[in-house]
């Protein structure tokens, strides 16, 4: 029961993920940048980003060198200590702070990038990330990158299922692009998918995907 959980076992806490990075227990970790997040920037425009629940933030340097003015933000103290070491120089795009409440800046961004922060967090919190993130976008702006789907017995990870997906997001987001990736983790292994969801809330979009028909 959520309402039973203590500080080490709530995934919504930062003490959860500082005793998992302070012990090396990190099984999500990539060490680097997916594939799928290269063809990205690849293809696409430099702009503005945020990366929240950025754990070791791998990817701000990925993003830096494709030409994007980042902003990564993680709760946990241990994570941001790890981060700032692996980045050097690009250590100050990492602020210490919780995604809901921090105060990133009147500006909008161009694009949010998701990797295993979704599925990190109670279902309950969904809702609230959903809204946040269409916060944080500029009308038209992207959340991209990577959702976990399928079933765990034991979460956290919280994979969502696409009835799911489509319940929450429907209201503010379309889904542009839906693809299985490449090169997840053997604990992610088949149920990976790089998703490019584009904020439409105030806008009405043609060409979406229908996603429970298309994993
Ligand atoms: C499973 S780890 C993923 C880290 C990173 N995205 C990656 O792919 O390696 C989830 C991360 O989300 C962070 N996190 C969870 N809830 C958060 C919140 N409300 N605000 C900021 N960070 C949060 C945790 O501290 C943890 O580093």
């Amino acid at each position: 029961m959520r309402e039973q959980e203590t500080e080490s076992n709530d995934s919504s806490r930062p003490e959860f993920w500082d005793v998992r990075y302070a012990c090396g227990e990190t099984p999500w970790d990539f060490h680097g940048v997916p594939a799928a997040l290269k063809a990205f920037l690849k293809e696409s425009r430099p702009g503005t980003v945020l990366i929240p629940g950025c754990g070791a933030a791998y990817e701000v340097r990925a993003f830096h060198e494709a030409g994007w003015r980042i902003a990564a933000i993680d709760f946990s103290p241990v994570a941001v200590k790890r981060a700032r070491s692996e980045l050097g120089r690009l250590a100050n795009c990492v602020v210490q702070g919780d995604f809901f409440t921090h105060d990133l800046g009147a500006d909008r961004f161009d694009v949010i990038y998701e990797r295993t922060f979704l599925c990190a967090l109670p279902p309950e919190l969904w809702p609230a990330y959903v809204n946040r993130m269409a916060q944080l976008l500029r009308p038209d702006g992207k959340l991209v990158g990577i959702f976990l789907y399928g079933e765990e017995k034991d979460p956290p990870p919280y994979p969502l299922s696409a009835e799911k997906a489509s319940e929450l997001f429907r209201q503010k987001f379309s889904l542009m692009k839906n693809v299985p990736v490449s090169d997840s983790l053997p604990i992610f292994q088949g149920n990976e998918r790089w998703q490019e969801w584009v904020r439409t809330d105030g806008f009405s979009m043609s060409c979406t995907i229908d996603l429970e028909s298309s994993i």
